[in-house]
């Protein structure tokens, strides 16, 4: 069996997954248009399409998705699923939905009034990545004054910006990867000095971690309702054990050091080629996962 990861680049973890293909699969970095070519009934693909640099929308890519789950090819991370990680507008309406906290989101739009959002703000793009344009408003006047940078942005004019609920910032989150319904890896980013965004893209380190429970949950449950087969889901924690879900990443690119006592690229590529060849195993195959409800202090906020 092919498992054609979709993306428009080959990336360190696109490489990584298709060299730990396990035996029988056969795992390549295709583009969309490469993908049509290749894949055959039988074969199954994966959605890898990031967003774009310019922040303003996702790869070309997510109508081949479209043509091959049409065609009956068994399609992972389709774009549906990768539509709701990348658009964090609909990531905030899915998570609401699905009973999972997440900071309170509104749409900003060019030329209409502010949302009411109280207290401190963070706004940031709706194709947002690597901590871009990710900005803390501590008040109002804060936010009317970069609102007028906003403006200046191709990004800004074409959907809009969110402004979200700031979580108090702690200096550090929890990235956990899920594959097929099951965590293959996590790890702790811990902001650089003076920082209070964890991206690695502007100076977090990574810890290794050995993720509670409630956070594992909280990720199993956040790529179940965005439908994501691989997906990133970043937590950030409330100093008092519990977590919030902040994004969720579609197309995660993780390394060697999210291992959880399995490489997690053999991991991965093991879960997902089992979901591509049909075998159930706890959540995965063709089953609806079935999760016991939340505790009460994870009760949704509204979005
Ligand atoms: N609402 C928020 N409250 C607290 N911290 C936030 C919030 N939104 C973003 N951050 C911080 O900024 C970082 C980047 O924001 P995020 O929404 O993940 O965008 P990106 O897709 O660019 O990584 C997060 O990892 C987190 O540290
Ligand atoms: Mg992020």
């Amino acid at each position: 069996m092919l498992l054609a990861l979709i993306a428009q680049r080959s990336t360190p973890t696109n490489l990584a997954l298709a060299a730990a293909a396990p035996r029988g699969v056969e795992i390549r970095v295709l583009t969309p248009e490469q993908a049509l070519e290749a894949v055959q009934p039988g074969d199954a693909v994966l959605g890898r399409l990031d967003v774009l640099e310019s922040l303003d929308g996702v790869d070309d890519g997510l109508w081949a998705l479209g043509s091959l789950a049409a065609r009956g090819i068994q399609t992972m991370n389709r774009a549906s699923a990768l539509l709701a990680a990348h658009d964090k507008l609909l990531t905030a309406r899915l998570l609401l939905r699905a009973g999972l906290p997440h900071p309170r989101t509104r749409l900003l739009t060019a030329g209409r009034p502010l949302p009411p959002l109280d207290g401190p703000v963070v706004v940031k793009p709706r194709f947002g990545s690597w901590g871009r344009d990710v900005v803390r408003c501590r008040d109002a006047k804060a936010l009317s004054r970069h609102l007028r940078e906003l403006e200046q942005r191709v990004w800004f004019r074409a959907h809009g910006a969110l402004i979200q609920e700031l979580i108090p910032p702690r200096g550090h989150d929890l990235r956990v990867v899920v594959a097929a319904g099951t965590v293959v890896g996590a790890i702790s980013r811990i902001a650089a000095p003076g920082e209070w965004r964890t991206n690695v893209a502007l100076g977090a380190t990574r810890a290794a971690v050995n993720p509670p429970e409630l956070a594992c949950e909280l990720a199993l449950r956040a790529a179940a309702a965005a439908g994501a087969e691989l997906l990133g889901v970043d937590l950030l924690p409330d100093g008092a054990g519990g977590y919030t879900v902040l994004e969720l990443n579609g197309a995660v690119e993780f390394t060697a050091e999210y291992a959880l006592g399995r490489d997690p690229f053999a991991a991965a590529a093991w879960e997902l080629s089992r979901r591509a060849l049909g075998c159930p195993q706890g959540p995965s195959g063709r089953m609806q996962p079935v999760f016991p409800p939340l505790p009460a202090e994870a009760a949704p906020l509204e979005a």
